[in-house]
């Protein structure tokens, strides 16, 4: 049988939530990945250290012992922070990053920034000290359509660059074209993450035959040319795009309502799900860089030594699965994927 393997990879975006959910996320990221950047936007948002702790230990807690993963925190960044506190933050190297949501702009973005500009102390800061900095890029104007809300971004990301030329930064989830020209045309220090769902599904597949609220997550899926241009990226073997699921659970009852969350899950099949995109790009051999090293290299954290495997079996996408009292509809429910994980994560 044909067998993949890879040099255990790291996710650079995933939302596990808290509490109960934990259960039925935290071991399904922990499975496939030896870290993952964990994103801060509970309720109330993880915006101070003791919260970064305490929210580290509840995702170790939910994890069995033989597991290990080493949860990347990232701290929220609001309005209320000083760059006192930013500083003892950076210094305590217990974040890996800072994550800056536009007020209102996603799931849990209301503690967000309306007035970007007023962080640029704590920008400051996180550039003397190194601390990356992580963007949900969307504007959140409410005049600009919701389809050009990155893009619009962009001529911001562009000035706030120019204003902090050493800030290290991650454009998360990028979904357009004008994303992936934007960081092909910046320096090194400017990544971006690609998810599952942008690679594999453009807005025709959320909006055409019928609406699927289990395709709508932030930012929304884009045309057909704009998921050419992300796997053509993914594929490249360009350091500057790497893995970043974005998986972002919801209820059930939660998605399929007059008004759904935005948020797509796929941490049970993640890199099943990448294996089918790069395969399909003809592309498996550009699969490791992506998903393993370059997540790592850009946080500077030295890359894995052991091993994945994938084996070429198909399997069938549950239709539902577990999540707290409820149920949650996963990624590709139904469907086929070509690809098996096989690979326990043993300590
Ligand atoms: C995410 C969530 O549900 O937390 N939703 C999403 O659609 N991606 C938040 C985010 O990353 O935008
Ligand atoms: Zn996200």
């Amino acid at each position: 049988m044909q067998t993949l393997t890879l040099i255990q990879p790291d996710d650079a975006h995933v939302h596990l939530r808290d509490d109960e959910y934990l259960k039925t996320t935290a071991p399904a990221t922990a499975k496939q990945f030896g870290r993952a950047v964990v994103m801060p936007n509970l309720k109330p948002p993880v915006n101070t250290l003791a919260q970064v702790r305490a929210y580290r230990q509840r995702i170790l807690s939910a994890l069995p012992e033989t597991f290990s993963f080493d949860p990347l925190m990232t701290l929220y960044l609001t309005d209320d922070i000083t760059p006192e506190q930013m500083l003892e933050i950076a210094l305590s190297k217990e974040v890996i990053a800072a994550k800056l949501y536009p007020a209102g702009v996603t799931t849990n973005a209301e503690a967000g920034i309306q007035q970007i500009e007023t962080l640029y102390p704590l920008f400051e800061v996180m550039q003397t000290h190194d601390l990356p900095l992580l963007i949900h890029g969307e504007t959140n104007l409410s005049h600009v359509d919701i389809f050009d809300r990155e893009t619009y971004f962009l001529t911001f990301l562009s000035t706030l660059i120019e204003r902090f030329p050493k800030l290290r930064i991650v454009l998360e989830h990028i979904t357009t074209q004008a994303a992936v020209q934007f960081i092909l045309a910046t320096p090194n220090h400017i990544a971006a993450t690609i998810t599952p769902h942008h690679l594999l599904l453009n807005r025709n597949h959320l909006l055409s035959g019928g609406i699927r609220p289990h395709y709508y997550c932030l930012p929304i899926l884009k045309r057909l040319e704009d998921q050419q241009a992300l796997i053509a990226a993914a594929t490249s073997g360009h350091p500057n795009f790497f893995l970043g699921t974005d998986s972002a659970p919801h209820r059930i009852d939660t998605k399929e309502t007059s008004c759904g969350c935005a948020g797509i899950y796929s941490a049970h099949a993640a890199i099943e799900l990448y294996a089918q995109v790069f395969e399909s790009a003809n592309a498996l051999d550009k699969l490791e860089a992506f998903a393993s090293f370059y997540a790592a290299d850009f946080y500077r954290l030295p890359r894995h030594t052991k091993h994945i495997q994938l084996v070429k079996q198909s399997w069938t996408v549950p239709d539902t699965i577990p999540f707290g009292h409820h149920d949650l509809v996963p990624f590709w429910a139904g469907d086929m994927l070509a690809w098996t994980f096989v690979t326990e994560n043993q300590a």
